[in-house]
């Protein structure tokens, strides 16, 4: 989408998307801690990082918007938003929505998943916002996914839910706010609530060449459980 005859946009250039960074910020700052140095560390490693790429200003690389049928639910989903103390978040979220490139990131797309599932990057190899060492994102699910059994390899990832509650393996129900480290290998699978959609911000964490290539694959065929669409 360049025009040659136009000078690129660089990150300043575009203060709706700095507004977004800064709020990735804040809830890598402010955000619950825990009392795990793990998440502590992650959590530093992504604001450094993230600063780093805010000071470099790099130029935006916009591809061209793309929706996938869950994004039909990202309304509700910033509506949920807007109740509880990510409001911030989704509001600087809800100022870009229709510069967002949604995608699956899959190969093979299991069936089920392509009305339930979807997600696209604000930073990262691909841009819009230029980086090399992290992944910023979101993930949409619609309520009653069941999002399979799958790890990351040399990536360390985070998941913060901006709306809707959501189970990481058999364990606890998480409520908007919290935030969850998966360490590179660590096998998850997320279950959605029946009658919302589930937004979560996220954070990948590695190196250049496993970022530009995450090689995602889902682990599942028996473990996992697939709800009807
Ligand atoms: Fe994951």
């Amino acid at each position: 989408m360049s025009d040659p005859d136009k000078p690129a946009l660089r990150l300043q250039d575009c203060p709706d998307w700095v507004y977004l960074l800064q709020e990735f910020d804040s809830l890598y700052r402010y955000g619950s801690a825990g009392g795990s140095k793990s998440i502590r560390s992650h959590r530093k490693r992504v604001r450094d990082t993230l600063s780093s790429v805010i000071d470099r200003n790099p130029e935006m690389t916009f591809r061209a918007p793309a929706i996938k049928p869950v994004t039909a639910h990202l309304g509700r989903a910033l509506d949920l938003a807007e109740r509880n103390t990510l409001a911030g978040l989704g509001r600087a979220l809800s100022r870009v929505t229709d510069q967002l490139t949604w995608e699956y990131g899959y190969e093979t797309m299991p069936k089920v998943l392509e009305r339930k599932y979807a997600y696209f990057e604000v930073l990262g190899p691909q841009g819009p916002i230029k980086a090399e060492r992290l992944i910023l994102g979101f993930v949409l699910f619609a309520p009653n996914t069941t999002y399979p059994q799958h790890s990351h390899k040399e990536i360390e990832e985070s998941y913060i839910s901006v709306a809707g509650a959501w189970s990481e393996n058999d364990g606890a129900v998480y409520a908007p706010g919290s935030l969850i480290l998966n360490s590179p290998g660590h096998e998850h699978r997320i279950t959605t609530g029946e009658l919302d959609p589930c937004l979560l911000a996220y954070a990948w964490v590695g190196s250049e060449d496993r970022l530009s290539a995450p090689g995602m694959k889902l682990s599942y065929k028996r473990k996992a459980r697939m709800t009807r669409s």
